[in-house]
């Protein structure tokens, strides 16, 4: 199992160590102590473009080449970051056009990172030439393990630039889709304002305008956008699997975060890493969703570094970020807990972000594994060296294993990126507050959850929960009727089959295509004000532990064969259906036509526990969170409490602690943000 930091070692040469004589000197001592900290692997070289190319065509990765040399007498295996995320400046500065204009037009310029437009030929050319001389320097080197191709795609704003390149690629992008400019003018809708086109050139790019551009056409821009970026990975990808084939690549993501569609970039990868600043958030259902989210991205033909078939963190932040207002100290023990969250959910290496704290540059107060002063007496050396120690003794047991779920939340790009836009019918509709609804009350519970695309194989899962699928198409909806129709039990909510995949509303009633799925039309949908709220009347077995608000959006239904879970207490649609459930096919169909509070999807949970036969992990007190991973027989647990105080357990079975290696059952105190690795030990023989 792989464990390890993100090292900077361009950042820590003379005057910033060594000496003058010896100006890498602080290389060894650093080597030294990764080896305390158990390190066994390093990230490198993601913004060293301008060190190894400071002049056109004058390449140096002999340094590099010493620091592999160097991490490889201790053992040390390296991923390498291609550095085209910080392109040098002489670079910009010779092909100006290389930079991104954004949407008003204005040019981003150079002098930090990522100020390029993905666009244009010429960085793709220059980018080419860097990463094929360093693969051919450095690919061979036995340190070497996998490629990392960039750095944060997306990040700083960067998903998208308005440069002339982008609009040769943009209607090029265009002519390949629609074929013929009037199937664009059709399918794009384009006689709205009379904004109808004669030739591809004349498709406008969505920049700043007066009004709101078409949808339909601000959603084929966001599709092209991601295109864009899903190609130049690509392209870097395919370069090198031809240089280097026995590496395989991945790049750092930030699932729900970033404007591209991750699922296409993840089949470009030979496996998914995850940034993770985990132990900034207050909500460990919302890192839990965010880790499960990346884990799902690619589900198959996974080849990592070591056999293995998980995700890497690729950047665990090793203590305070410098992006907030206010960048907090992290917690005694809250580095640990939560490494061990994304071990739990999957996580098969672990790289912490970043080995030391710059003395220089914008990131200088960032938090790292070692402090300015570098000594290795600190807080968070003493964590992370320890989570070495815990990972040797773990990994042989975690070899193979695997999270599985039962459960799985739909998710597309298209359909975020079709709700993102302006003219919604309620601004405060939020897709991610709406998914965390069910993913909290399922991560409450300790069920896993899985996420898919809706055109995903979904034969697996014993429920599925599509939270506003705004826009389906009818392929997506052929495959949710497909699941259903085999047995399986899909929950909608409103906000679904409003719009096709080109945008466009059905008049052929709510939800397009799925009016006979779910056995009911919605032929209104009213709109609630922030802080107005209606309520919900339940009928029959649903078991409600409070009085349920319906809020921001109240679906009218016009029920045709389904059963009436529940109905709307007041207003003109007083008495009207707001839940209903329909059997189709071997499966069940079920509709939930408006927002509630927390408590209503903890009792949804309950009541489709029971119908999906859904079985918790193990029986916790709240505040403890319970991930398992699995491997024919072995069933490991992780037990992590998320609370600032000991929490009792109580376990009915001889339970072996893989971290101390006892075993014991009965009471048992986990301390504050304390975590157990389990698996259930065998009963004595005698
Ligand atoms: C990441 C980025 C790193 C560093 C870090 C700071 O998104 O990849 O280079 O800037 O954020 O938290």
């Amino acid at each position: 199992m792989y464990f390890g930091v993100d090292y900077h070692p361009e950042q820590w040469v003379h005057p910033y160590g060594g000496t003058k004589e010896s100006p890498e000197a602080a290389w060894e001592r650093d080597v030294e102590l990764m080896q305390t900290a158990g390190i066994n692997v390093v990230r490198m070289g993601e913004f060293t473009w301008g060190l190894c190319e400071s002049e056109e065509g004058k390449y140096d990765f002999a340094w590099l080449n010493r620091v592999m040399d160097l991490l490889g007498k201790a053992g040390i295996k390296v991923v390498l970051a291609t550095p085209t995320a910080a392109p040098p400046i002489w670079l910009a500065q010779k092909h100006p056009e290389i930079l991104p204009v954004d949407d008003r037009g204005l040019v981003k310029h150079e002098g930090t990172r990522r100020a390029v437009c993905l666009n244009s030929d010429v960085f793709w050319s220059y980018c080419k030439r860097i990463v094929e001389n360093m693969a051919k320097v450095l690919g061979k080197h036995p340190q070497l393990i996998a490629w990392q191709i960039d750095n944060g795609l997306g990040g700083n704003f960067t998903e998208a630039s308005f440069n002339e390149d982008t609009r040769r690629d943009w209607h090029g992008w265009l002519e390949a889709k629609y074929e013929t400019v009037e199937r664009l003018n059709e399918l794009m809708g384009l006689r709205h304002w009379g904004q109808v086109v004669t030739s591809w050139n004349q498709v406008p790019m969505p920049m700043a305008a007066p009004a709101v551009h078409n949808p339909a056409l601000v959603l084929d821009w966001c599709r092209f956008c991601s295109d864009t970026i899903v190609q130049f990975v690509k392209m870097q990808a395919d370069l090198l699997h031809e240089l280097t084939p026995q590496c395989p690549v991945t790049t750092n993501l930030r699932p729900l975060v970033h404007r591209f569609d991750h699922f296409d970039l993840a089949e470009v990868l030979d496996f998914v890493s995850i940034e993770s600043s985990g132990v900034l958030k207050a909500k460990s259902a919302e890192l839990a969703c965010d880790i499960d989210m990346l884990r799902s991205l690619k589900k198959s033909d996974i080849r990592a570094p070591d056999g293995d078939t998980g995700f890497w963190v690729i950047e665990q932040k090793a203590g305070n970020v410098t992006w907030q207002d206010v960048n907090s100290l992290v917690r005694p023990g809250v580095l640990r807990m939560f490494t061990y969250q994304l071990l739990s959910r999957g996580a098969t290496a672990i790289l912490f972000f970043r080995w030391r704290q710059p003395r220089f540059g914008t990131e200088k107060f960032h938090g790292a594994v070692l402090p300015h002063n570098a000594q290795p007496n600190g807080r968070v050396f003493k964590e992370v060296a320890q989570l070495g120690d815990e990972m040797k003794l773990l990994a042989p047991s975690l070899k193979g294993t695997h999270v599985q779920s039962d459960a799985c939340i739909l998710y597309s790009h298209d359909n975020e990126w079709a709700l993102q836009q302006p003219m919604q019918p309620n601004k405060f509709f939020n897709l991610r507050e709406h998914i965390q609804l069910f993913y909290n009350a399922l991560h409450d519970r300790n069920l896993a959850v899985d996420f898919a695309r809706p055109a995903e194989d979904l034969s697996r899962y014993k429920l599925v929960i599509a939270p506003s699928l705004h826009l389906l198409s009818g392929g997506e909806a052929d495959r949710l009727k497909l699941y259903v129709q085999n047995g399986g039990t899909l929950v909608a909510t409103f906000n679904t089959g409003l719009v096709d995949e080109h945008n466009i509303a059905p008049d052929t009633g709510y939800p397009h295509d799925l009016t006979d799925l779910f056995g009911l039309e919605v032929v209104e949908f009213d709109q609630l004000p922030q802080g107005e709220e209606n309520h919900l009347t339940f009928k029959g077995t649903f078991p409600t532990t409070h009085l349920h608000p319906a809020r921001l959006w109240c679906d009218l239904i016009e029920p045709k064969d389904c059963q009436v879970l529940a109905t709307y207490a007041k207003d003109f649609y007083a008495g009207r259906p707001a839940m209903t459930m329909h059997n189709f096919g071997l499966g069940k169909a079920i509709y939930i036509g408006t927002q509630s509070h927390q408590p209503f999807y903890a009792d949804l949970v309950t009541w489709l526990r029971q119908m999906c036969d859904l079985h918790p992990l193990l029986k916790v007190p709240e505040n403890v969170e319970v991930s398992m991973r699995q491997k024919d027989d072995t069933k490991v647990f992780f037990l992590l409490n998320h609370q600032n105080a000991p929490l009792r357990i109580q376990f009915y079975k001889p339970m072996h602690d893989f971290l101390t290696g006892n075993t014991f059952s009965g009471n048992y105190d986990l301390p504050p943000h304390g975590v157990l690795v389990l698996d259930e030990h065998p009963e004595p023989t005698e």
